[in-house]
């Protein structure tokens, strides 16, 4: 059982979660190291990357070790929330069907999306500009991560357009399916490096491919 702390915004009355990964520091010249190797060798995917590289979305199939040991720490602690959140359908298990890296050079940015039909998503931030130094300040909102309000109506009833959520190396956020958001473009020579995948309820059939989950489970 971990110990992690997980905090749950209600932006726009919707839940969103945020963690910080226990360890990560041991882990993260490894992961950027594998992540900016992979994009020397495979070419990007079409998403919602304008700009940026975007991996296959079969990461979890990696067998590499600090790869392996992120996806099974994002598999628990994704499911530590949503089972908080809502009750696993009868004979479903949760299942990571999709997991992906992206890395952002200066001016990337990810345009407004959603993961839908998966009924969750997460991204974790392997590298990012912690310090926002003076040269890359186009914008305090550089690099974060904007969540659109579904229902738009405004500051003067209390409801704004956006709320976002500024990186930091390690920490995670997991949040409906559903939730619009996007990447805004950031301005440092760092390349801002993440991982994000999806969460689905899947039913336990033996021998079907539906993602990853830990055999244990
Ligand atoms: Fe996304």
């Amino acid at each position: 059982m971990t110990s992690t702390q997980i905090q749950r915004h209600t932006p726009f009355d919707l839940p969103v979660f945020e963690l910080n990964l226990e360890e990560f520091s041991d882990r993260q010249k490894k992961l950027i190291e594998f992540i900016l190797m992979l994009r020397s060798t495979h070419e990007s995917v079409h998403r919602s990357n304008c700009g940026g590289w975007h991996s296959s979305n079969t990461l979890y199939k990696s067998q590499e070790p600090s790869i392996n040991w992120l996806i099974n720490r994002l598999y628990e602690l994704g499911s530590l929330c949503l089972v908080r959140e809502q009750q696993i359908p009868p004979r479903h298990r949760i299942t990571m069907p999709s997991c992906w890296a992206n890395i952002n050079e200066s001016g990337d940015w990810n345009a407004p999306h959603a993961h839908q039909p998966c009924e969750w998503a997460g991204v974790c931030y392997i590298d990012v500009c912690d310090d926002l130094p003076e040269q890359s300040k186009r914008s305090d909102r550089d690099g974060n991560l904007l969540f659109i309000n579904p229902i738009p109506f405004g500051h003067q009833y209390n409801r704004p357009p956006t709320v976002d959520y500024r990186p930091e190396a390690g920490k995670v956020f997991i949040f409906p399916g559903y939730l619009m958001h996007m990447v805004a473009p950031h301005f440092h020579d760092k390349p801002r490096i993440s991982v994000a995948f999806n969460l689905t309820f899947s039913p336990i059939k033996p021998n079907e491919d539906r993602g990853f989950y830990p055999k244990r489970i």
